[in-house]
């Protein structure tokens, strides 16, 4: 049979909040590219939209075939919406809403333990005041008991960190030396429940781990610097045996939750790699933070959102958590466990068939996106997140330092793919 004559289309919502920079440079690159993909039969374009917060009945069909999701995790109305998408429509989204709603860092660090992560050792304290509900006072009278908070602080040890159970944004996180912080903190964090978590101290790497669908980069971390300036730009940081290692524990976290995008912070000491923070499923995708890191991030959104909406992925409502539990109720040892849990990341996420996708019908998007990076149309996208973020009379140096950043990615990018060329 002869390909048809009229393409289909697919597509792609992104629901949005304040989010300026990524959806522009998304868009801008996708209208670049100008794709019409030959899919056997088919013929496959895309349009992107953004999609409005409006009214809906639960039986409404809705038009797209993937949305990519910065809302969930604070904004009821679009969370319904896309669950309702997902149950009645199939849907696609990044990321599983259930996940992104009920798996908080505390899920998380469970989860992780019972895989055999190396998690550090983490109490979970009642908190120190409560919202006002009717049977609030019974149930703490019955079943409440007194507690010795410095029996907490001594089980875990010193430094800790006391943070909220579901945290995030660094949000009333206190770095706790001994007994008397302790109490101090605790008596000022009011109705959030708190872990109390053993501090990685004197760690030598903080790498953030930033992951899109089987796609990764490591990115050194200065938690010290100011926001701008957190994400460094150090390359060739890692040894590849960290690197896999890393590409292993990420993938596996954000297979095991649903995730299609996620950062997840690890630190390592002595050899041995902790992950502290790994439920960050809207992950940060700013310029004003991952500067010569952002274009990696738009090509990998991109990539892996084509290949879904491309092929149609199916969007799997239910997590698959018995098959992780299988190996690591196992003898093996935990890198063979890794080993394992990584294989089944791998499959979830479709490595090969996603390897083989960009290769057949993303040839352009490196040359494409890399003269995109060069345009006033990527520089107004930087332009706007600093006017977003920034005091007026810093917007032009702020837009002058990120761009510069940018250029010097293309400077790179350009010898690379030369060098891969020549090759
Ligand atoms: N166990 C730990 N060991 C060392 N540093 C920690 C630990 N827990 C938190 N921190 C420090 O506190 C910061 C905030 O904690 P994190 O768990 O990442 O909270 P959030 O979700 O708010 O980002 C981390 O980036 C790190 O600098
Ligand atoms: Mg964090």
């Amino acid at each position: 049979m002869p390909p048809q004559s009229t393409p289909s289309v697919r597509r792609i919502g992104l629901s949005l909040g304040a989010d300026d920079c990524w959806p522009l440079c998304y868009e801008g690159i996708l209208s670049d590219l100008d794709l019409e993909l030959a899919l056997g039969k088919e013929r496959v374009r895309f349009e992107v939209e953004r999609v409005p917060i409006v009214p809906f009945s639960l039986r409404a069909p809705q038009r797209y075939d993937l949305v990519i999701d910065r809302l969930t995790h604070w904004y009821d109305l679009s969370r319904e919406w896309i669950k309702k998408s997902i149950l009645l429509d199939g849907l696609y989204v990044f990321n599983n809403p259930w996940a992104v709603q009920s798996m908080e860092k505390h899920t998380s660090y469970c989860a992780m333990m019972r895989l055999g992560m190396p998690i550090p050792e983490t109490w979970l304290i009642p908190p120190k005041e409560y919202e006002d509900k009717p049977d609030l006072n019974t149930t703490l009278q019955r079943y409440a008991k007194m507690f010795e908070l410095g029996d907490v602080g001594d089980a875990v040890g010193y430094p800790a960190f006391l943070k909220p159970f579901d945290g995030g944004g660094w949000v009333g996180v206190s770095r706790i030396e001994n007994r008397d912080d302790l109490q101090r903190a605790y008596d000022a964090s009011g109705k959030f429940v708190m872990h109390l978590q053993a501090s990685v101290e004197g760690y030598e790497r903080f790498v953030r781990c930033i992951g899109v669908g089987p796609q990764r980069r490591f990115v050194n971390y200065d938690p010290t610097a100011p926001l701008h300036a957190r994400y460094t730009k150090e390359k060739d940081f890692l040894s590849p045996a960290d690197e896999l290692h890393l590409e292993k524990v990420l993938l596996t976290i954000n297979a095991f939750f649903g995730w299609d995008f996620n950062s997840c912070e690890c630190l390592s000491k002595d050899g041995t790699w902790h992950p502290i923070d790994f439920a960050n499923p809207c992950p940060d995708s700013q310029v004003t933070s991952l500067h010569i890191h952002f274009p990696w991030l738009i090509k990998s959104i991109l990539r892996w959102s084509l290949f879904c909406a491309a092929t149609k992925r199916p969007v799997r409502p239910t997590l698959e958590w018995e098959r992780f539990f299988e190996i690591a109720d196992t003898d093996l040892p935990y890198a063979e466990k890794l080993d394992g849990y990584a294989a089944l990341a791998r499959d979830h996420f479709q490595t090969d068939a996603f390897d083989a996708f960009c290769e057949e019908h993303l040839g352009d998007l490196d040359e494409v996106a890399w003269e995109y990076f060069g345009s006033d149309r990527a520089r107004d996208a930087v332009h706007r997140k600093v006017r977003s973020l920034f005091p007026e009379h810093e917007w032009e140096s702020f837009t002058e330092m990120f761009w510069q950043d940018i250029q010097a990615w293309r400077e790179e990018d350009a010898a690379e793919r030369a060098a891969t060329a020549k090759r």
